[in-house]
Parts: C-alpha cells; structure tokens; sequence
C-alpha cells in the first residue's frame, strides 16, 4: 500500500454498510469510525437528559458533550441501538450547527486515528455514516455507497431488532424506516445522498460476501 488510504462508505439503514465497514477494516487494517454510532451517542445524552431532539440548542448542547468526552467505548453501547434512539438521532442530526460541532472531530479520525493496538500501524482509515464521501471526507480513496430496498432493510432491522429482545412488528419498523429516510434524505444539510462519484453497491441484489469480494476488488484495484 503507498499511502495512508481513506475510504467513505455512505448508505441508508440497515443497508449493510456496517458490515462491509467492519470487514474491509479488519482486511486491510484500517481504522474504522462508525459515525452514526457518533451521531447515536449525541441522541442519547438528549434523551438522558430529559431535553428535546427538535430543539436544535439541546442539539447543539449535547454535540459539544460528546465532542469534548467521546472515547471509542461510548460507540459501542448496545443502549444506542434502540429505536427510540434511532428516531431521536434523526431527528437531532437534521440541524446544520449540531452537524458542524462533529465535523473536525470525525475529520480528525479519518487523518489521524488513535494508535494501533496492535504493534502495526494502521494503513489507513474507513468511516461509515451518511454524508463521509460528500463532506467528511470528500478527498477519500473510495466512496461507496451501500443500499438496499426499503423493503429489505426493513427486514434485516426488525430481525435485528428481535434479535436483540426487542418486541417490534415489522409494520412499524418499516413505517419508522420510511420516515427515517425521508427525514435524512430530504434535510438542508448535508443529505444523506451519494457522491457524484461514489460506487453504487445494492446490497438486495448481492449476498454480503458478494458486496465484501466486490468492494475488496475496487480497494486493490484503486489503491493497493
Ligand atoms: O447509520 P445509523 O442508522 O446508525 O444512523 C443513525 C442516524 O444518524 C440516521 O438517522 C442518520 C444520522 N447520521 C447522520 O446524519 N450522519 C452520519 N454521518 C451518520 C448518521
């Protein structure tokens, strides 16, 4: 590998590109941020707090908290994985000046990750969300964007959703996916669209080790 190489994947729910984040990181030994994880963790601190996620000041609060205290840990809080958050974070992520508040901190991941665990040091850096490749990171190697059919993330959700303990109908996932969307697709700022010149992945038409081997192709061919 010749440089230090940075890869966007961007993509609705439960699209898959999670999966594909994971797997390309430990494949290539990249730094990987999952930047809804991040978005998550500022949803929560509303919720925990009693404030309001269509007040764009208790957003802008809670961003400033989870700029100034976030460690890695925090990312991984099963509590951020519920609807309620899901809901809440869609509903906060909308306002520009909270987005503005998170936007040197995952800049910041992306050109300078923490330190390997291990002794070697990572080879680059992949962040997955919904606006990396178009203003994150819009310099990066590779721009993905993973997506699927409504009717297939919504699926995969509520299974994950039954998985996890959780009671949900599936008519109800999928109506609360379908808001989701409209919400992240259609906000003034920065929406969740793909970069002019990101590599469309459908991940209802190709099994996830179908996308893996796909996206790891494009790596080699692009930047290894
Ligand atoms: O990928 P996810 O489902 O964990 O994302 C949760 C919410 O966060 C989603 O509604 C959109 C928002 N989000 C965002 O606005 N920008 C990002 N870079 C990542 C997530």
């Amino acid at each position: 590998m010749s440089h230090f190489i940075m890869i966007a994947i961007d993509g609705p729910s439960a699209s898959g590109k999670g999966t594909l984040a994971h797997r390309l990181a430990e494949q290539f030994h990249l730094f990987y941020l999952d930047t809804g994880a991040l978005y998550r963790c500022v949803a929560k601190y509303i919720l925990d707090h009693a404030l309001n996620p269509d007040d764009h000041t208790a957003a802008e609060r809670a961003a400033h908290y989870i700029h100034d205290h976030l460690n890695l840990e925090m990312l991984m809080d099963p509590a951020l994985r519920t609807q309620e958050v899901a809901d809440a974070t869609s509903r906060c992520s909308r306002f520009p000046s909270m987005r503005k508040i998170l936007l040197d901190l995952q800049r910041n991941f992306a050109h300078h990750p923490p330190h390997s665990a291990g002794s070697k040091p990572w080879m680059g850096s992949i962040l997955d969300g919904r606006d990396i490749g178009t203003v994150v990171c819009p310099e990066a190697d590779i721009k993905f964007f993973v997506t699927a059919s409504l009717e297939v993330r919504a699926r995969r959700r509520h299974q994950e959703l039954l998985t996890r303990g959780h009671a949900h109908d599936f008519e109800t996932v999928f109506e609360e996916m379908l808001e989701r969307d409209e919400r992240d697709k259609n906000r003034s700022a920065a929406p969740a669209l793909p970069a002019d010149d990101a590599v469309i992945l459908d991940s209802s038409l190709m099994s996830a080790d179908d996308v893996f081997e796909k996206a790891c192709d494009i790596v080699r061919e692009r930047v290894l």
